[in-house]
């Protein structure tokens, strides 16, 4: 298999290609929460080698990239994305060796990696707080955002209710903290400040990293003069109006021109928590900022059709005229899984990673979802996230062993349904959830238009969502059948079909007809 894995199978020459396209807009990206992806020192806490051990499953699935969530040196307060260090790994994690080996490893078989870049802010621990916050004159003085009064009204995320002006006895004065107190807002407006971030980055593309998730990157820039507009449902997620100022674009124009400075293609992917989607568009710029952004609208979206439908219209929509590329996510380390949102049900999981990808731009994968996973039940006894996300975060169970390939236990609780849904029980089990991810990334590999094709949404307004995927001659229908009635598609009678969410045996296209609960992706007669 060359860099870019098995050609298109697709014949016409004008075909967008895997080779000819950047490796973000093709790629299914594969997010790693560290932590609970694999033990290989057998400590109860996931790390760099225990990744490398899986690759040989991260390829047989078909992914193209892989997202790390921090492996930055951290004291842990919010798991890593509190770094002391961001040129350093947490030994808990391994070693900057561990990590060469990775990317090694990785780039062998042809798969991406990015690293999880926390801008915003660092741990209280990082050397550059311990000084900024001695005294008022010493050089690092004006690197945080230090005031005698809180500058405004504006509350923390996480644990809501507290105030983001944190007092600190030691300098006699308030610092601002988006997150935990033990998380610091970096001062952006000092040119100190992002030369200094913009070397971290550099630290890490010298070393062969493939890109960047830029955590909360859309706080970058702020106007400390704007009060909170009262509104509940912004102080709930702490990602407010006056968090999106004009200043933020320019600083990513230069985070952009940084890896526009290395060779191959490195790239960007924003957490631009504004669920405007408008808003959320503007931080692609005119191709000088963000390459993907993230979009989360599925995450607050019940399981509906007409929802559904809705959204991805709206969103294309706004991305479309710009020429930026959609990305997809139905589940990460900071929400319930969609199995679970969505009301638990198989079916749905199913039909909604149909959903996933084959819309049309880069889709995120979180571990664990193509196992089927709901959140795991956390004792009050055992929960450790500040912020309530312990759940989602369960450990990966690899196989149906008691310890699920933890010997000595994990951090979290396993998922309930460890049992079963695991790696090594899934794999045997040809039509699990597991092998309809892994057919649905290799369709979207060998079929050019499930990749860069076109996009066509039905109109309709039933429980059914009809797209069409066009690149050249070729067509791909994708049909999710949200309903409780069977429905009978034009066109699709006869069609010969890709990847089902319904047992191989029962595949047949013959009448048309797309059964309840369930999804298609189809070539028509
Ligand atoms: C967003 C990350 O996804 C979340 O896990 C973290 O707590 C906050 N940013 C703060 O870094």
């Amino acid at each position: 298999m060359d860099e870019n894995g098995p050609p298109d199978t697709t014949s016409t020459q004008t075909l967008p290609s895997r080779q000819t396209l950047p490796w973000w807009q093709t790629a299914v990206v594969y997010q790693i929460y560290p932590r609970s992806f694999a033990d290989s020192n057998f400590d109860g806490v996931g790390d760099l080698e225990g990744v490398r051990s899986r690759l040989d499953y991260l390829q047989w699935l078909g992914v193209d990239a892989i997202w790390l969530s921090p492996v930055f040196r951290s004291p842990m307060a919010d798991f890593g994305y509190d770094v002391s260090d961001f040129c350093d790994i947490d030994p808990v994690f391994g070693s900057i060796a561990d990590m060469d080996a990775l990317i090694a490893d990785c780039h062998g078989r042809g798969i991406k990696l990015m690293l999880d870049w926390v801008p915003n802010h660092t741990s209280i621990e990082h050397p550059w707080f311990i000084e900024s916050r001695t005294d008022r004159t010493n050089p690092k003085a004006d690197w945080y955002v230090w005031r005698d009064q809180p500058a405004n009204n504006w509350l923390a995320s996480l644990n809501t209710g507290q105030s983001a002006w944190q007092w600190d006895d030691a300098r006699g004065q308030y610092y601002l903290r988006l997150f935990l107190q033990q998380q610091p807002d970096l001062d952006w407006d000092n040119p100190d400040v992002e030369a200094a971030m913009l070397d971290t980055l550099r630290f890490w593309l010298d070393r062969g990293i493939d890109g960047f998730r830029m955590d909360v990157i859309h706080l970058i820039g702020k106007e400390l003069d704007r009060n909170d507009p009262d509104s509940a449902a912004v102080k709930q997620h702490g990602h407010v109006p006056y968090n999106d100022v004009p200043v933020t674009h320019e600083r990513i124009r230069a985070i952009r021109r940084t890896l526009d400075s290395y060779d191959g293609d490195r790239a960007s992917v924003g957490e631009v928590y504004l669920l405007d989607e408008a808003k959320m568009a503007e931080y692609y710029g005119d191709h000088d900022e963000l390459h993907l952004s993230f979009n989360f609208s599925f995450l607050w979206l019940p399981w509906n059709a007409s929802k559904l439908r809705a959204k991805i219209n709206s969103t294309l929509a706004h991305l479309e005229p710009r020429g930026a590329w959609p990305t997809w996510v139905l589940s990460n380390h900071d929400v319930p899984r969609h199995r679970q949102r969505y009301g638990g049900s198989e079916e749905a999981a199913r039909i909604a990673a149909v959903m996933l990808l084959t819309l049309p731009g880069t889709p995120f994968v979180y571990q664990g979802e193509e196992l089927g996973l709901v959140d795991a039940v956390i004792p009050d006894d055992r929960v450790v996230d500040p912020g309530g996300r312990d759940g989602c975060r369960a450990p990966i169970p690899w196989d149906a062993e008691p310890d699920h390939g933890w010997p000595r236990g994990a951090w979290l609780p396993f998922v309930d349904a460890a049992d079963h849904r695991n790696v090594g029980t899934l794999l045997q089990e040809t039509d699990s959830i597991l092998h309809l991810y892994r057919d649905l990334l290799h369709a979207r590999r060998a079929n050019a238009e499930l990749h860069s094709g076109t996009f066509q949404m039905d109109d309709r307004d039933d429980d059914v969502i009809v797209y069409r995927r066009t690149v050249a001659d070729r067509t791909a229908v994708v049909v999710l059948n949200l309903g409780d009635s069977p429905v009978t598609i034009d066109g699709l009678a006869g069609g010969s079909i890709l990847v089902s969410t319904l047992p191989r045996d029962l595949l047949a296209l013959a009448d048309g007809v797309v059964p309840a609960n369930s999804a298609i992706v189809a070539h028509p007669a």
